[in-house]
């Protein structure tokens, strides 16, 4: 194991340290938000990515970066369309987006990033070598296991306007969640989006229909390792994951598909392994 990285319940947490490196990579980030256990992690996984991209098929870097573009083109449209004034990003990991939001839309958008304690504390810290920023930027402790009581995402709304439509957004999370854990998340999601004026979840989703390629297999299989656990796809395809959106209490549901959305970027075929999850209130 690598040392500085953590087991036990936060033993997803490494996989953060990953996806901010390969943020700073590729210019989405800063470089004060990345880490030297992702540098790390980067290095180690660089052979079985090469091969898997030398085989034809997908790069993490590749799946990750259109995650993160597509959630990215969504939330900023909903933003400049008016309907967003606050974000909750949960499990924001070491993220750029709650800063590079706040910055462009300062004073306009409320942004909460949240996380478990420990990684909130490493971003805040983070956070405070890039400087001041905007007021409704902010950090906050967060476990989406919990319905209620402090450190929940009910609590963590309440102190947000009702008057106000808010998104939620869950990046790099559902992977790590079987199908029951998904299915009352969302619907502590949907609860927690109906007390405003509008409500707007995004979210990466990796279909269980994906996935019979055998390169494809390796890939999950070195994914797999690296976050010392299983990772999960869900549901069928766009249609079922859809409507147990709207049966978790959204009004509608749809899914961007990472291999034909304009902001994935194209070219590296991980991108169309992934889901993007719009869900709506209002
Ligand atoms: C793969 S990382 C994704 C980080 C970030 N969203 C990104 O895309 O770079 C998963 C994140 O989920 C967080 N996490 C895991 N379990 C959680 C929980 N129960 N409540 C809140 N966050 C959690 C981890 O600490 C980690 O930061």
């Amino acid at each position: 194991m690598i040392p500085g990285l953590r087991s036990g319940p936060d033993a997803i947490s490494p996989t953060a340290h990953y996806t901010g490196q390969v943020w700073v990579r590729n210019g989405l980030s800063a470089p004060e938000l990345g880490t030297w256990q992702g540098r790390l992690l980067v290095d180690a996984l660089r052979p079985t990515m090469a091969l898997s991209r030398a085989l034809g098929g997908p790069s993490l870097e590749g799946l990750l970066i259109a995650r993160h573009r597509i959630i990215d083109a969504e939330l900023e449209r909903s933003v400049e369309a008016g309907e967003v004034g606050q974000v909750i990003e949960a499990a924001c990991g070491m993220s750029a987006r709650g800063w590079r939001f706040s910055a462009r839309w300062g004073g306009r958008l409320a942004y909460v990033e949240a996380d478990l304690p420990a990684m909130a504390r490493r971003k805040r810290e983070a956070l405070a070598r890039l400087g001041p920023r905007p007021a409704g930027h902010r950090v906050a402790g967060l476990d989406v296991r919990r319905d209620s009581g402090p450190g929940s995402l009910a609590a963590l709304a309440a102190e947000l306007d009702p008057a106000v439509g808010t998104a939620i957004v869950t990046e790099g999370l559902l992977t790590y969640l079987g199908d029951a854990d998904v299915l009352a998340l969302w619907r502590r999601i949907a609860a927690v989006l109906r007390r405003f004026e509008a409500g707007l979840y995004l979210s990466d989703l990796r279909l269980a229909g994906t996935g019979a390629d055998p390169v494809e297999g390796i890939f999950n299989l070195a994914l797999s390792g690296f976050v010392r656990g299983r990772v999960h796809s869900h549901f069928r395809d766009e249609e079922d994951a859809a409507r147990r959106l709207v049966d978790a209490g959204f009004d509608r549901a749809r899914l961007h598909d990472g291999g034909t959305h304009p902001a994935a970027g194209g070219g590296d075929p991980g991108a169309v392994l992934i889901r993007v999850v719009e869900a709506r209130l209002r």
